[in-house]
Parts: C-alpha cells; structure tokens; sequence
C-alpha cells in the first residue's frame, strides 16, 4: 500500500516540476543569460557585475556549469545597465549592456575573448605564485601587499641601486597609505637604511622589468570558482572618495554598516536602505603626523571605540548621539613614534580599556574614572623579531596580544600584570587579528602559515586549519553561527569560508581588487552574511552564499 502510494506521488511530481519551471524561470530573474567564450564555450565562475551608470551601488553574480547567470528580481531596480565581468584570462568581446524592467526577463549573452593584458588582471596571490625563486626569497613581498598590488613592482624597471631607495621609502610610508595619498611616518627609524634592503633590491631586479622587455616566466592564474563557490550575490557600495580606506566594518543592531576610515580621520557610517552616509569628524592631535584609524568595535553599554594610529589618542562615539570623547595618551607616552591601535573594551569589569602602540612596543591600560594610564613591556621578554598586532580583552578583562614579528599569542593577567607568551602551532606564523567569544575562545588568524587557529584560552591548546590556496595570508577570521570560519585577506580577492569540521573552504571571487581588512559576519538572517571594507577601491562590500 505505502509503496503503491509513493510511486503515485512520485508520478506526479514530474508533471508538477514540469509546469512550474518555464514559470519559474520568467519571473524570479531580473536580468539572465549565458557566458561563453571561443576558447571554452560555456564558462563557469565568471563573475558578472550590473552597474547602472552613475550609480553607487553594484550587484555581481557568478555563472554556474552551464555558463548560466542570473540576478534575481528584488536586486536590480528598472533601467539600463552595464555589464562587466571577471574571469582571469579573459575579457568582455563588446560592451554589454541591457534594459531591466519592471517585470524582469531581460536576457544578454556574454561573449569573452582572451585577455590582451593578463598581468593586469593578476591577483597578489597569482604574482605571488608566478614570481620565480625560493620562498624565503619572496617572504617580504608578503608585507608590499597592503598599500598597492604587486603588479606595481613586477612592471617597474629599477636594477639593484634604484631598489634599495624604493624599498626604503616604501618603509616610510605609514601602513595608512595609498599610491593617491601616500603619508611618512614622523618616526626616521622605521624606514631603516638602503643597505638593509640589499638581499630584497638584489631579488626584486630578477623579476621586474629592469634586464629585459617582458617577463621571462610564465604568469599562473588561479582556477575560476566552481560549483558552491559560484552561489553567491555580492554588492558593493561605492563610497564617495577615493581617499576614503574603510578598514574596519561593523554592523549596528539596525542594520546599519559602520567603518573605520584608515586614510582619513573619520568614522564613517552608511544605511544600505536608503544609501545615506554619514561621517563623523575625529579629532587631529598631530598636524604633521599620519591620518587614518585602524579598529573600531561596540562595547558592552553599545559605544563605538577607536583608535587614531599616529594620532596618539583613543575614541568613543556614542552613535545614537553622535557625541565623541577622545582619550589621548598622556606625553610621556606619546611621542614622533606612537601609532596607536586596537581597544581591549571589557571596561564593564573593572572600568579600564587597554590599547597598544606599534612605535614603542607599549601596551597602555587606561582607568576611564580617574584618567590614570599604566604601560607595560609584555615583548620585553621575547627575543627576535617582534610586534604587536592586534591586542583584545577576555571576559575577565585579561589582555591578549597576537604577537606578528614571529608568531606568539601573549596574556596579560588583568590583576598581576604578569605576561605569558604561547608559540603558534607552526614556528614563525606571525599572529595577526584575533575574535574572541563568549567562552574566550580566540580565533586567530597566522599570516605567513596561512591558517587560521583557534586557541582555548582554558585548556591553553591551539587547534590550526590551514588554508589550501597559497599565500592567502589571511589577514582577519571570524566565525559564523553554523561555526563555519570567515576569512578576509589581502591576496586572492576571494572571501573564504571555512568549514572546520571538513577543512574545506568556499572561495567567493570579488568583482574587483579587493584588498580586504575586516571580516564581519552577520547573522541576523536565514544565511550568514559577510561585510568586507575594499581598502583600496572604496566600497563597502556584502557577500551573500546563497546556501
Ligand atoms: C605603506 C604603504 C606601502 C607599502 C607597504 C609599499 N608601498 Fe610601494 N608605494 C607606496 C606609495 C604611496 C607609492 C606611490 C608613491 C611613491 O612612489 O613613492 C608606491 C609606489 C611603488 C612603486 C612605483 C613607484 C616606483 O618608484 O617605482 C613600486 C615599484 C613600489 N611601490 C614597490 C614596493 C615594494 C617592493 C614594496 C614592499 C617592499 C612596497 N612598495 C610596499 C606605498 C607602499
């Protein structure tokens, strides 16, 4: 019986699925169609991006196995737009454009041809990979990443000599920079001298453009994304300046995004329902100094924290008044080397915030009540390379540091100011952002191992994923509610997602460069959805996996 009645059930379905397709396929899509190109035919993981000229906002999806795209009909407004695409290697045939209305329906081909200039669409992950020579060779290229992309260095034509004063200013420039706006350290010291770059410079003349006229090894690219990597809706938000880095990006309880501006001093904010942006003004202490803010996160009592880099001072801003408080570190602490960064905010448990200063190796402690600063010497016990990167509070208010010389994750007992450093799981990692939660769990990101770890600050054991795409250098991780990890980097352009019970990771191509800081899950919705800063484009950028 129960048999007879699933085949019944099962016959019908056909007949069903059958009516309701081409119905389907008319109304859920604003705009369609078919990517191919001569070489491949139909392409898979093509990026398509629809731009209504003027427009600030920009929706791209991916082709599937078919070469098929579609937007779906909520995501693009009436009008006619403009089409561009991503796929290395290849290029648009024609301008494509189309006409999207009211009912949807629009179709457009996309035919590709093969790239004329390849090495402009390289990622750094693909220059990385590409660059002939031994991994220690290419180490430091890892840190020429964060203020313009390699092809800058792979196009140049300086021999030996000419390097080793590039590379020297290059290490003047304050990580705040940009080739539009490019801004020196007051401090002489961290630029070092020509002859320190002497090994760098000697490299660096192997695989430019000083000997010969074009490049005399091949340029590898990456395989374009495939299958769930392709289930995907990304938007950007153009900001209005060029200048403008948005570092750091938040979401209130609203909705709306907030960013830390790392090339100018503002804090900015932007409502994706109405597009309106807002920025608040901060304070500049240093005329002469660099101008940008790395970090900002919301306290337990819903305030915006801080911090102004070389400016030397903290920042609260309450975002239902607008009205700031800064807290500059006192002189003693604050001179030509101070570039101030990240707030410890569990202020909520013994009324203090700590901060740290990249210049000094400082880490500072201020008691909000009486306006009192302490400083410690946590690296003072580490020997070799050493930095702080990020510094971020425990439940018990305990300061943790990822330490980026080398690679150490440190404590600072909140009560005894006793430091206790741990090594990374794989030597030489350097720790670079930390996530913390509510059981003090960190996730922590390991630049040069490519992993991201997470630490049980209980049982003091690491637990280490690393990423399967070379040199991703994540720089920033974050965990989703169905415990998948979001990793944000500087190299490939993809945003990655983790499955840690697998080790296997998404990568979502973005549509453009996208040098990536922040990774911000939200999880207000049925799927998690991740917020990036472009740092160098100017966008805000949501990326949403459709499973
Ligand atoms: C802190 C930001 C920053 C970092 C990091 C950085 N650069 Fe630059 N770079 C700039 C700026 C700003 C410019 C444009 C102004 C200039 O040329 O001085 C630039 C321009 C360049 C140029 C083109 C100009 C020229 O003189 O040929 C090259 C090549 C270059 N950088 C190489 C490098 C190398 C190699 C590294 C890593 C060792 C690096 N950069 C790291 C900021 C940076």
């Amino acid at each position: 019986m129960r048999t007879r009645l699933l085949a019944g059930v099962a016959a019908l379905f056909p007949i069903i699925l059958l009516q309701a397709a081409p119905v389907h396929a008319q109304t859920a899509a604003a705009l369609a169609g078919q990517v191919s190109s001569e070489q491949e035919g139909a392409m898979e993981g093509v990026v398509v991006t629809a731009q209504k000229p003027g427009d600030i906002v920009t929706v791209s999806v991916v082709s599937d196995d078919k070469g098929h795209f579609a937007f779906p009909k909520d995501r693009l407004a009436p009008g006619s737009y403009n089409l561009t695409i991503r796929a290395v290697g290849f290029e648009n045939s024609a301008p494509a454009k189309a006409e999207v209305t009211a009912d949807g329906g629009a179709n457009i081909d996309i035919k590709l041809r093969k790239a004329r200039n390849l090495a402009a669409q390289l990622n750094n992950a693909e220059w990385l990979a590409s660059f002939p020579g031994t991994e220690a060779q290419k180490d430091f290229l890892m840190d020429c990443t964060s203020c313009h992309t390699l092809e800058r260095i792979a196009r140049s034509t300086h021999d030996v000599d000419e390097w080793m004063t590039t590379i020297t200013r290059m290490k003047g420039y304050a990580p705040v920079s940009q080739t539009i706006k490019p801004q020196r350290m007051l401090d002489p010291a961290r630029a070092g001298k020509p002859e320190d770059y002497r090994q760098a410079a000697e490299y660096l003349a192997t695989i430019n453009l000083s000997a010969t006229d074009h490049w005399e090894y091949p340029l590898k690219t990456m395989p374009r994304p495939k299958g769930a990597a392709t289930h995907v809706i990304v938007t950007e938000y153009k900001l209005p300046r060029p200048t403008i880095e948005p570092h750091d990006v938040i979401l209130d309880r609203d909705g709306v995004v907030w960013y830390s501006n790392f090339g100018e001093m503002f804090i900015g904010k932007f409502d994706t329902k109405t597009l309106q942006h807002t920025e608040y003004p901060v304070k500049q202490y240093k005329p002469d100094a660099p101008v940008g803010i790395l970090n900002i996160d919301f306290d337990r009592n819903g305030k915006l924290w801080f911090d102004t880099m070389y400016q030397g001072a903290l920042g609260e801003l309450d975002p239902k008044t607008g009205e700031m408080k800064m807290y500059p570190v006192p002189a003693e602490y604050n001179d030509y080397r101070a570039q101030l960064n990240f707030v410890g905010l569990r202020h909520d448990v013994d009324g203090k915030v700590w901060t740290k200063d990249v210049g000094t190796n400082n880490v500072l402690r201020l008691d909000i009540a009486s306006s009192k600063w302490e400083m410690f010497r946590p690296t003072d016990k580490l020997t070799g390379p050493r930095g702080i990167y990020q510094l971020i509070s425990d439940s018990q208010n305990n300061a943790w540091l990822a330490e980026f010389g080398d690679g150490h994750l440190g404590r600072i007992d909140a009560k005894t100011g006793e430091t206790k450093w741990f090594d990374t799981p794989t030597p030489h990692a350097r720790a670079r952002r930390m996530a913390i939660d509510d059981h003090d769990n960190i996730l922590l990101t390991l630049y040069r191992a490519n992993s991201v770890t997470y630490f049980d600050t209980k049982t003091e054991k690491f637990t280490e994923y690393k990423l399967p795409t070379p040199y991703t250098a994540p720089y920033r991780a974050a965990a989703d509610k169905n415990g998948n990890i979001w990793v944000s980097n500087m190299t490939t352009d993809r945003a990655v997602r983790l499955d840690p019970k697998t080790g296997k990771t998404i990568e979502y191509l973005m549509p453009t460069e996208t040098n990536m800081r922040s990774a911000y899950v939200d999880d207000t919705g049925k799927n998690p959805v991740f917020w990036i800063g472009s740092n160098h484009q100017a966008a805000l950028v949501k990326v949403e996996p459709l499973d």
